[in-house]
């Protein structure tokens, strides 16, 4: 089967021309550090639609799916139009993804709502999205519920704006993949939904909340899975417990949400397994496992954000300071660092990189070990541990694979700015987050009048 684009380090549209230097979405890299600075951030349109379009092709055997994007990979109001427009639905957890949402004019009926503590004015926010008199579907999100807490939240909020809510319980499945610690959410300890044990309960209460509709289960085992066997197993638990509420209440839940998690590779030796083969193992066990329950077919979610954003972004870094320590160990610095991609420095992440603007630089005889740090005032600011590249100051870094997780959890450490982020097609760039400024670095900033006063005496 041929490779979907989570298999490959580089975006689809990467190329690398007469000149050795490489392009995205059909534009120069060298062009768009000289229009839009470094860093740069750099988002590939087509990986983005062919991700969505493999996940898709999966679940098309499938007779009602809804695929989502799970907003916190990446998110910006470019971002929701675009998911939006391959016919995703969007999971928020938050406000913030929520308000983004909105402003992009995401229809709120194709939004779900999830959280481990979700506060009572998020819960009012997202319930009240969808009313009609907004102007909207009249849908609000679905919400998934984490917790004995949001039952009682949601129903009281609900019964006050005399409306019913939509809702998803998410269980802890017990079910472990091999991933980093801190990406685990499946196993029992889990701090994510509710423990097996305490399921009936919860689904009672909610079955006694006026203003709550319980339309089915959700999971999530973790992120950056390399295979689908947990996908299958977390299908038959999935459907034992359907089988049980059937047994129990008479009627049956109609969605089925088993999350994200599919994996890409940042490195050669990562290989994750085809989307479409995937999305089509979770469909072809639904399937099954339903039919063997004599249950009617849910309407299946996955959620994944990783898959579909992480392979589409690459990161462009100015190079510095090239200094040899007599000691063996060569660092390469660049112009950013782990502000803008905290992965290395969270959870040991691995990355590939090159020079964008001589490609075959790793081949080269002038090639040298590097360690690929950052500009942050901090020892674990490394970007790539060891790589081989003819570098020198002024060239052009390219890191792969920054899509997921690198905007969406970048920082201001040492007061420095935002980079830009700028989308790519055919040709084409736009800036889709503009460059933080040094003044939107103090903007919030306030000084105490006492403060003020007592240096204003000095
Ligand atoms: N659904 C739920 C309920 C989730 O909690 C997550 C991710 C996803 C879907 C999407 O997972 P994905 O397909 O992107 O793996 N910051 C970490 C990843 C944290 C994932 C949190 N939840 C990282 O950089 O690896």
């Amino acid at each position: 089967m041929k490779k979907t684009v989570n298999q490959n380090i580089m975006p689809v549209s990467a190329k690398i021309d007469s000149d050795d230097r490489l392009s995205i979405g059909g534009v120069a890299i060298d062009t768009l550090v000289q229009e839009f600075g470094s860093p740069l951030w750099v988002i590939c349109q087509e990986t983005i639609e062919q991700a969505a379009h493999s996940l898709k092709a999966g679940l098309a055997h499938y007779p009602r799916s809804l695929p989502c994007y799970a907003g916190k990979a990446f998110l910006c109001t470019a971002m929701a139009k675009l998911v939006q427009e391959i016919g995703f639905g969007l999971d928020v957890v938050s406000d913030g993804e929520l308000y983004t949402a909105l402003t992009a004019g995401f229809d709120p009926s194709k939004i779900f709502f999830h959280g481990n503590n979700k506060s009572a004015s998020e819960l009012r926010y997202a319930i009240e999205c969808g009313a009609k008199d907004k102007g909207r579907s009249g849908s609000s999100p679905r919400i998934i519920i984490d917790n004995f807490q949001d039952i009682l939240r949601i129903d009281e909020i609900a019964q006050q704006l005399d409306t019913t809510v939509q809702v998803l319980v998410r269980i802890i499945p017990g079910i472990e993949i091999d991933t980093h610690e801190y990406i685990k959410t499946g196993h029992d300890a889990s701090k994510f939904g509710i423990p097996l044990e305490q399921i009936d309960d919860a689904i009672q209460m909610i079955e006694d909340a006026p203003g709550l509709a319980l339309i089915g289960l959700h999971a999530h085992i973790g992120s950056q899975a390399m295979d689908t066997q947990a996908y299958v197993d977390l299908v038959a638990l999935m459907a034992d417990l359907y089988r049980q509420y059937k047994e129990k209440y008479g009627k049956q839940m109609d969605h089925l949400d088993v999350g994200g998690g599919v994996g890409i590779a940042y490195i050669d030796s990562d290989q994750p397994i085809n989307l479409t083969d995937w999305a089509k193992s979770i469909a072809d066990a639904v399937i099954e496992t339903f039919n063997n329950n004599q249950l009617a077919l849910p309407e299946l979610s996955i959620e994944p954000g990783r898959a579909i954003i992480g392979t589409a972004g690459i990161t462009l870094y100015e190079i510095g300071n090239l200094k040899r320590l007599p000691q063996g160990t060569n660092y390469l610095s660049v112009d950013g660092g782990m502000a803008d991609n905290p992965r290395p420095i969270t959870y040991a992440a691995q990355y590939t990189c090159d020079i964008a603007n001589r490609m075959s630089s790793r081949h080269s005889s002038k090639a040298e070990k590097w360690t690929v740090v950052g500009r942050y005032c901090e020892s674990g600011d490394i970007i790539v541990q060891e790589t081989s590249l003819e570098a020198y100051q002024g060239d052009t870094l390219c890191v792969f694979c920054t899509g997921a997780y690198n905007y969406s959890m970048s920082s201001n450490y040492n007061r420095t700015t935002k980079p830009a982020c700028v989308l790519v097609k055919d040709g084409r760039a736009a800036v889709i987050i503009q460059r933080e400024s040094l003044q939107d670095l103090v903007a919030h900033d306030r000084i105490p009048s006492w403060i003020a006063t007592e240096a204003g005496k000095k």
